[in-house]
């Protein structure tokens, strides 16, 4: 396994932050992962498992060794209507979703585009357009980072919530995923119901829809909102969805009376940060490198050269504005390090 020293990161992390790694792994199979680990423990080194670096913000050099799951493979496991798929972690996941809609495999169509691996997916639940991964997620294998054993993490282990997992709660920094299984169906099940995707269809001209045309409209909809972090660095949205009671809900319906709201099981409301932010009148605003992007309120962006410190500056910026003016506490949901 071969371990490279001092390795710059920019263009391992999409919002292109330019930390260096003091050692890089780039394990392709299980037993790689395992001798990677070994070299970290003998050394007595932390170990930073980093995807497609499209959910993380470098605020420094990480320490130690940095791992890049870059394990491929895509194989079925089990036929019928129900279809089980072993992919690789490393695995891209926008490659994935549409090989999947090649094959007649439907259930991701939604979550087309997403910028990441297939082994980062399940750690911040990605979700978009009403659906998350864990819909069709089936299990997890994973190395244990301590100890080099593996483990299957069925689905029901995992404590999926909304951007949310066992690997960001009680198992976080503890295991390397190295592969997934998704349960994917050969009988469409559309999920249309979500924001402007009906719209977004009518404006294709398509009256009867199937799985490949809502993954365009997914897409359509993507690129004219969020930027293509090939294009200008970011790591899509900056802050999470804030769920408020009832109580709180109401109060502020009625002192703004356009607020962006979905109802919870739990009697909560989920509001849209970028509502939020947008109402502070920040959406296209600059600081030095970085900004909020123009066409999206919650997505942060790098126009070139900015810093991990330049992000979060900006970034309390927003949570202060949004605090002060609805007195809503947003919380940052990629990774910082
Ligand atoms: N809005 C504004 N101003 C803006 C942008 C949006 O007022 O600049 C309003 C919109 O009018 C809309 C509401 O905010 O009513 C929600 O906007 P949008 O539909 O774009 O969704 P979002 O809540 O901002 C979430 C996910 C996205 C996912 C979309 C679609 C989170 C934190 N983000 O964004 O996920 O693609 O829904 O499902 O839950 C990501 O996690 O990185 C991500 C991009």
């Amino acid at each position: 396994m071969e371990i490279q020293v001092n390795q710059p990161l920019d263009r391992l992390n999409t919002f292109g932050l330019g930390a260096r790694a003091p050692f890089l792994a780039r394990p392709t199979d299980a037993d790689q992962v395992r001798s990677a680990l070994a070299f970290a423990r003998e050394r007595a080194m932390s170990v930073l498992v980093l995807g497609g670096g499209s959910n993380i913000v470098l605020a420094h050099d990480p320490e130690g060794l940095v791992l890049r799951p870059s394990m491929t493979g895509r194989c079925v496991l089990e036929d019928g209507d129900d279809v089980l798929l072993r992919v690789g972690a490393g695995e891209d996941w926008t490659d994935l979703v549409a090989w999947t809609l090649r094959q007649g495999l439907w259930g991701l169509e939604n979550l087309s585009l997403i910028p990441g691996t297939a082994g980062a997916a399940p750690v911040q639940n990605i979700g978009a357009y009403g659906v998350e991964l864990a819909d069709h997620l089936h299990a997890i294998e994973a190395v244990e980072i301590a100890s080099g054993r593996s483990r299957i993490f069925p689905a029901a282990e995992c404590a999926f919530g909304y951007r949310d997992s066992i690997f960001k709660q009680a198992e976080r920094d503890r295991w390397v995923i190295v592969a997934l299984v998704l349960r994917l169906s050969r009988s469409p099940h559309l999920r249309t119901g979500y924001g402007t995707i009906r719209q977004e269809l009518e404006t294709m001209g398509i009256a009867s829809p199937g799985p490949i045309d809502v993954a365009q409209a997914v897409i359509r909809i993507r690129r004219s909102k969020l930027p293509d972090p090939s294009v200008v660095g970011n790591c899509g949205s900056f802050f999470s969805n804030p769920v408020v009671d009832a109580d709180t809900y109401a109060r502020l319906l009625a002192s703004h009376p356009g607020l962006t709201a979905h109802p919870q099981e739990n009697g909560g409301f989920k509001l849209a940060a970028a509502w939020l932010i947008d109402r502070c009148g920040l959406k296209g605003t600059r600081r030095g490198p970085v900004g909020i992007h123009p066409d999206h309120a919650l997505v942060l962006v790098n126009y070139g050269g900015a810093t991990g410190r330049d992000v979060l500056a900006l970034a309390d910026a927003v949570r202060d504005a949004v605090e002060h003016r609805f007195g809503v506490t947003l919380q940052i949901e990629p990774r910082v390090v």
